[in-house]
């Protein structure tokens, strides 16, 4: 029989580092708005911040956002591998520089920005990494802007009252834009069956104090394609009635990476003479984790130079133009990761797959009853529903968005801009990652979700306090 001794304390203190983290380090509370006065074990903080992040949603299954939440391990190493890579350090880095190069131009072939006269398959293309959408339509904007007040210096006329003219139904950087560079929004509101900006709408807002129209691809609220070509031809028809001549920037924040690949005979980019610049979100539909987002100007005229600032590279010059310094290496080698591994036919298969999955989810919500589509998927893999008679429903979109919360899926409600702020939708955004058998999952749990509602109308407490906009942080 074996024979044990009592241990002293000092002992049994060491046969607490067994497991120590919650016993020892974390028993007392985490100072959250102060600096602690002591550090802890790199395995303490680890532990201590990762379980503060248990309490996020699944990024997996937040069908809200359009940022990419699944990548290939390989593109994470990458990632990873230049984490300590500062994008602004062009002499540093020159291989960086030029990778975002690379990019610009592929996505300049892929917008169709024209060929230069005389220099083979060099293109007239220019542009430059961001760290995301909001920061290419604010460098698009400022160039409008900037071309808006050299014409009217030249033409001795005032420029103290710029505007830009969209649909309400933008993306709030354009709302942001307006505000920091004192451009009037001249937003051309929604109705019923249009629920974007459409060519005649655009051309009646125009007038000599207008830097530009956006033309979104697509659009935030329901994933559809605002018409740029028709957009175009109402403002050809602008110049040739009242001589103003306006250009159109397009945010093409998710359609920028999809219409090339699976609407390939729409012509909503360089194709059309009067699109000026056009922006995208690497970091969408362009498969990277974030933050990146890229910018290109048909040509050089289009991008004032006074807006350029100029950074050594390999004791030259090289030309910038960001809101940003500083900004991480990553994201724009794993851009580049992304067209070396998919290729032309890799992207459009996943944005293919993206689209069946969109819809065929929406052909059964339409199919299940209560519902009513305000897009289908068929532009971007994104749609929009309602209830098809929210009156006699019992219950309200917002509701159902709570309930399913409870299985973690992540599906945003809310109301449209105007004028038809009475119009409340779910929204989904169908992304590389969530697959058909996700999809069918999310599907049996709305029809358990309405069934649960339908046989408890007019729920009495929602399962978070307050009307919906206090209950549900959801922006655009
Ligand atoms: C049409 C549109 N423009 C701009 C943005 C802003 O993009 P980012 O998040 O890349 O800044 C978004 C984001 O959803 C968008 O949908």
């Amino acid at each position: 029989m074996p024979l044990h001794r009592k241990v002293d304390e000092a002992e049994a203190d060491a046969e607490l580092d067994i497991n120590p983290v919650y016993v020892r380090e974390i028993r007392l509370s985490v100072p959250r708005n102060k600096i602690p006065a002591h550090g802890m074990l790199p395995e303490t903080a680890l532990q201590a911040v990762r379980d503060e992040l248990i309490l996020d949603g699944n990024a997996r299954l937040n069908l809200a956002t359009f940022v990419t939440t699944w990548m290939e391990p390989q593109a994470q190493q990458l990632m990873a591998e230049c984490f300590d890579k500062n994008m602004i350090d062009k002499d540093e880095y020159p291989q960086t520089a030029e990778l975002e190069r690379r990019c610009v131009n592929i996505l300049a072939d892929l917008w169709h920005a024209p060929a230069r006269a005389g220099e083979g398959a060099a293109l007239t293309g220019v542009g430059c990494s961001t760290t995301g959408s909001s920061e290419a339509c604010m460098l698009g904007g400022m160039a409008l802007l900037w071309r808006w007040r050299a014409r009217r210096a030249a033409a001795g006329a005032s420029a103290a009252k710029p505007n830009l003219v969209m649909g309400a139904n933008v993306q709030v950087c354009w709302e942001k834009f307006c505000r920091y560079w004192q451009v009037e929004p001249k937003l051309v509101p929604m109705v019923p069956g249009r629920l974007h900006l459409a060519g005649p709408e655009a051309a009646a807002q125009c007038d000599e104090n207008t830097i530009g129209v956006v033309a979104v691809m697509g659009s935030t609220m329901d994933g559809s394609y605002e018409p740029v070509r028709q957009i175009s031809d109402e403002l050809d028809k602008l110049q040739a009635d009242r001589g103003l001549d306006i250009r159109i920037h397009v945010d093409g924040a998710s359609g920028g990476f999809i219409a090339p690949f699976l609407h390939q005979d729409l012509e909503w980019d360089f194709r059309v003479p009067r699109v000026a610049s056009i922006n995208t979100s690497g970091h969408k539909y362009g498969l990277v984790y974030p933050g990146v987002g890229w910018v290109v100007w048909r040509d050089s005229d289009a991008l004032p130079e006074d807006l350029i600032f100029r950074v050594n590279y390999l004791g030259g010059n090289i030309p910038t133009f960001a809101l940003n310094f500083s900004r991480p290496g990553g994201q724009v080698a794993a851009q580049y990761y992304n067209f070396l591994r998919l290729g032309f036919d890799g992207f459009r298969a996943v944005q293919q797959a993206c689209q069946d999955v969109a819809m065929h989810m929406s052909r059964e919500i339409a199919s299940m009853g209560p519902f009513e589509l305000l897009s289908d998927g068929s532009e971007l893999p994104v749609f929009a529903f309602r209830l098809r008679d929210p009156a006699a429903s019992g219950y309200t979109v917002f509701d159902l968005s709570e309930r399913l919360r409870l299985r973690g899926w992540l599906v945003p409600a809310y109301t449209f801009p105007p004028d038809m702020q009475d119009t409340a939708v779910l929204r989904i955004v169908v992304r590389n990652g969530l697959s058909r058998d996700l999809a069918d999952d999310l599907l049996n749990e709305l029809r358990v979700q309405v069934r649960v509602l339908e046989s408890h109308p007019h729920p009495p407490t929602p399962l978070m306090p307050g009307p919906p906009k206090e209950r549900g942080g959801f922006a655009h």
